[in-house]
């Protein structure tokens, strides 16, 4: 069967790196490169951290792309409380020999969409600015994507606010601008990301495993589950941006419904809201499929499969 060719945008982040641990080294996807925007941290950090797990785990050959530092509208919002003073706080790296490629996330993803046969998936696990900004600086590649399967937003509570999720509350803006681009869109929220708590029975599941990225998991998830009991008071953090990849490596992982979703725009206390139209009551069209349940059990199983994967490979062998 052909791989699914996919453009990963994040913002690296320590569930940001499980998710790209999945997409670099899976047979059923062909990863064409990653862009990075600032989210958890600034654009240099997350960027720079990219670079840094991609070579971690021997996957140095994928490109990393630098994209967006500042969102379109709003001001800059990070969340070094979660993700620490670098973005990735926790696993101590070898010194980075992998840089950026020196062309702007933006135009990678005009470049590499425009040229498409319309078989890529663009995945994104940050504010979603640099596609937001492509879609604007060159509307043909609107019909060009396939499909956008964001993790993102919340039919219930956010994250940041009572209202809003850090991904879109970072850049509501952009969150609209992808939403209404007229492109198959699936939503992963917190509903769902919330259901896949990394407890340490399963950090202790996944160290067991003994791959570099295993072993980076169990780095990444001492500092993530930490900061989440600080904050939240959960005993594991949770794992949200892999459940994105994960959905592309099985498809009947999540169950999602149609909806339609509108960002609140509106600069007051739900600015950045996902106001998701689950009864239907506006009569309006879906312009989502947004997840409402996951099978939990099977979601560690393609995280086991995915850290299993790297055995003989990277700088942590
Ligand atoms: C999202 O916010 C970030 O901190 C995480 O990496 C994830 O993408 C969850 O709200
Ligand atoms: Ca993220």
């Amino acid at each position: 069967m052909a791989k699914q060719k996919l453009i990963y945008d994040c913002d690296p982040g320590h569930d940001d790196a499980v998710a790209l641990m999945l997409a670099a080294n899976s047979p059923e996807l062909e990863l064409l490169g990653v862009t990075a925007a600032s989210g958890n941290q600034t654009l240099e950090n997350t960027a720079r951290n990219a670079c840094q797990v991609l070579q971690w785990l021997g996957r140095e050959e994928i490109p990393v792309y630098a994209g967006c530092g500042r969102p379109m509208v709003r001001e800059q919002l990070t969340a070094g409380d979660i993700h620490g003073k670098t973005g990735l706080d926790g696993p101590v790296f070898p010194p980075l020999r992998k840089a950026a490629e020196p062309e702007h996330a933006v135009a990678f993803l005009i470049r590499t969409l425009l040229n498409s046969a319309g078989d890529i998936v663009v995945v994104t696990s940050g504010p979603m600015t640099n596609l937001a900004m492509a879609l604007r600086l060159e509307p043909r590649i609107g019909e060009k994507i396939q499909r956008i399967v964001l993790m993102g937003g919340s039919y219930s509570n956010g994250n940041v606010t009572p209202a809003a999720e850090f991904n879109i509350l970072a850049d509501p803006e952009a969150a609209h601008v992808c939403f209404t681009a007229g492109r198959p869109v699936t939503m992963i929220g917190l509903d769902v990301t919330r259901k896949v708590l990394c407890y340490p029975d399963i950090v202790a599941r996944m160290a067991q495993v003994n791959t570099s990225a295993s072993r980076l998991f169990v780095d990444l998830m001492g500092h993530f589950c930490r900061t989440q009991k600080e904050i939240y008071g959960w005993e594991g953090g949770p794992l949200h941006d892999p459940v994105t990849i994960a959905c592309l490596l099985d498809p009947d992982l999540v169950v999602t419904k149609p909806m339609h979703v509108e960002i609140d725009l509106s600069g007051g206390p739900s600015y950045g809201r996902t106001n998701c139209d689950a009864f239907g009551y506006l009569g309006l069209p879906a312009t989502a499929d947004v997840a409402v349940d996951i099978d939990v059990p099977r979601f560690w199983d393609l995280i086991e499969a995915g850290l299993r994967r790297y055995a003989g490979m990277g700088d942590g062998i």
